[in-house]
């Protein structure tokens, strides 16, 4: 077994995340293809499992809807180290389970379509990339078809998200028109040719620039006026912005070809930072080799309907992972046997019997398990958890047919412990009718598809007029219900909030009666 140092410093952990639509499927198959991990065809996943894809999509709703909402976690070899992919669930909304997959990712990449840009819903995500700091790579993806230009997309980028695109590849000939791209870093022009349905790997040539102003004319010239404009700018790679977040290394592809996959993949592995210390609650970091820790940040029932069960995935931070080991969980202090731990791969499982930082393991059945739980060995650690976003849409759930009352009660609580909806409940009216809360109203949809499907409860979501939250106390909720247009709820942890229909009256509310206990919830840390 090899330390935990050395298997890290191979590891490389990111997550995709894009507008639906915008190609991540399909780049993760070519990832998969170029990483060996699907043999030579990149159409063999799909054949084996009859789907769209196996790395996703394995719901039906996802399949209805056309959007992935659980995350699956590949791994493969690529350049003698290994890469881990974490997938997000592709939502047109924000989804905090996106985000708290990243929280798990040491680098995320950015794809875009390159007609479309940046979709205006995908925006808050990609903001919360920017306001975490997390290195970003940005992917323009799609560009064998006619679409936006370079350019112009380098400015959008700019200007809506506030990270600076450095392009590493620039593309010879515009969209729907693509020959090849000029590696930046050392100018070097890698001419594509297609394969039939991109099912193999592209065929690359390299070209000298004698021969590629020959052979490629006009499309080698505007190409090269271009690099001109960027280099008089000095919008180069430069590692210490991007590691920071500031900057964004820029490739230009199309995944659907496999043109400029391979250097996608290259930048992955030299640019995304290997698993690094963590630091805990007190700011103390668990260094990689200290006895193991890890910390949960998806929990997800049902995953296989033939199994019924509940995973906890967490990342490993320090140590190794050697199935069976006894860990304990942080929060309740109990031991746990991680006799059950496993991978997912779209519906297959595999079990694993090593992991190190930087993976991501499966533990079945982890009951007490919660999003940001802390698990460990030997010496005792708590991470911090991860942060919460407001929810700003609320809605009333009942069940339609009140015989079947205990199992919509035990799936709102499976939902809230997974995180994919708030469950608030009025003290006196308990289970009847809860509040469910998120951030964007898609997750309603997924709670309802999933309560009648998972746990055969039909329910029926009534909207509410309130319109935000603030987290008070039990001396404040008294004051706060006498009033109009408030309402107090608890969360199960115990929180009360407060929903207010109004802005206007909450800001009048705490100008006028300071004294009340009206906390924000923070958002990112
Ligand atoms: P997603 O996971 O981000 O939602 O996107 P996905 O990969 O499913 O791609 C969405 C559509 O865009 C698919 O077409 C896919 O083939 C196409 N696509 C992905 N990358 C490229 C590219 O580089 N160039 C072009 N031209 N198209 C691309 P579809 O018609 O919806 O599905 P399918 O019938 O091809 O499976």
């Amino acid at each position: 077994m090899s330390s935990p140092v050395e298997q890290a410093r191979v590891r490389r952990t990111f997550a995709i995340i894009s507008h639906p639509d915008a190609g991540k499927t399909t780049l993760t198959e070519k990832f998969l293809l170029y990483g060996g991990a699907l043999g030579k065809e990149a159409g063999s996943v799909k054949a084996r499992t009859g789907g769209r894809s196996a790395t996703s999509d394995w719901m039906a709703l996802e399949q209805q809807r056309g959007i992935s909402i659980t995350s699956t976690v590949l791994q493969f070899p690529y350049r003698d180290h290994v890469v881990n992919l974490l997938d997000t669930p592709g939502h047109r909304d924000f989804s905090e389970d996106t985000y708290r997959v990243l929280a798990a990712a040491d680098a995320a990449v950015m794809v875009l379509d390159a007609a479309k840009g940046i979709e205006p819903q995908t925006l808050k995500l990609f903001e919360v990339c920017r306001d975490r700091g997390l290195p970003l790579l940005t992917f323009l993806n799609k560009w064998d078809r006619p679409g936006l230009g370079a350019l112009e997309l380098i400015d959008e980028i700019e200007s809506e998200i506030g990270v600076i695109p450095t392009p590493v590849t620039w593309p010879v000939g515009q969209s729907g028109d693509f020959r090849g791209v000029i590696d930046r870093r050392d100018g070097v022009y890698t001419r594509f040719a297609r394969t039939a349905r991109g099912a193999t790997e592209a065929p690359e040539e390299i070209i000298d620039a004698d021969q590629a102003e020959r052979e490629e004319g006009e499309a080698w010239e505007a190409a090269q006026e271009e690099l001109g404009l960027l280099d008089a700018v000095n919008s180069s790679l430069d590692i210490e912005t991007y590691e920071a977040g500031i900057t964004t290394p820029m490739f230009v592809g199309s995944a659907l070809t496999n043109f400029g996959v391979r250097k996608l993949l290259d930048a992955i592995v030299d640019l995304v930072p290997a698993p690094s210390a963590r630091v805990d609650v007190d700011e103390e970091p668990r260094e990689l080799d200290d006895p193991f820790s890890g910390f949960v940040f998806k929990v997800q029932a049902n995953m296989d309907p033939a199994h019924r069960d509940r995973i906890a995935f967490f990342r490993v931070c320090s140590g190794v992972f050697d199935r069976g080991m006894v860990v304990t969980h942080a929060t309740t202090g109990k031991p746990f046997n991680t006799k059950y731990a496993s991978t997912v791969f779209g519906q297959d499982r595999e079990t694993v019997d090593l992991a190190y930082p930087g993976d991501i393991v499966g533990l079945v059945n982890a009951t007490d398990f919660r999003i940001g739980d802390t698990i460990w060995m030997d010496e005792p650690v708590e991470f911090a958890r991860i942060p919460s976003f407001a929810p700003e849409h609320f809605s009333v759930i009942r069940v339609r047919d009140t015989g079947r009352f205990k199992q919509f009660r035990k799936g709102i609580s499976q939902l809230d412990e997974e995180g994919v909806v708030q469950v608030l409940r009025d003290p006196h009216i308990g289970d009847q009718a809860p509040v469910l809360a998120a951030v964007g109203p898609m997750q309603f949809e997924v709670a309802v598809h999933r309560l009648e499907n998972e746990f055969g409860a039909p329910v029926e979501l009534s909207p509410t007029s309130y319109r935000l939250a603030r987290i008070t106390d039990a001396e404040s909720a008294d004051a706060l219900r006498a009033m109009q247009g408030v309402d107090v709820l608890g969360r199960s942890d115990g929180t009360l909030l407060a929903l207010f229909e109004s802005p206007y009256w909450l800001e009048r509310l705490e100008r006028d009666q300071p004294e009340l206990t009206l906390e924000r919830i923070v958002a990112e840390g």
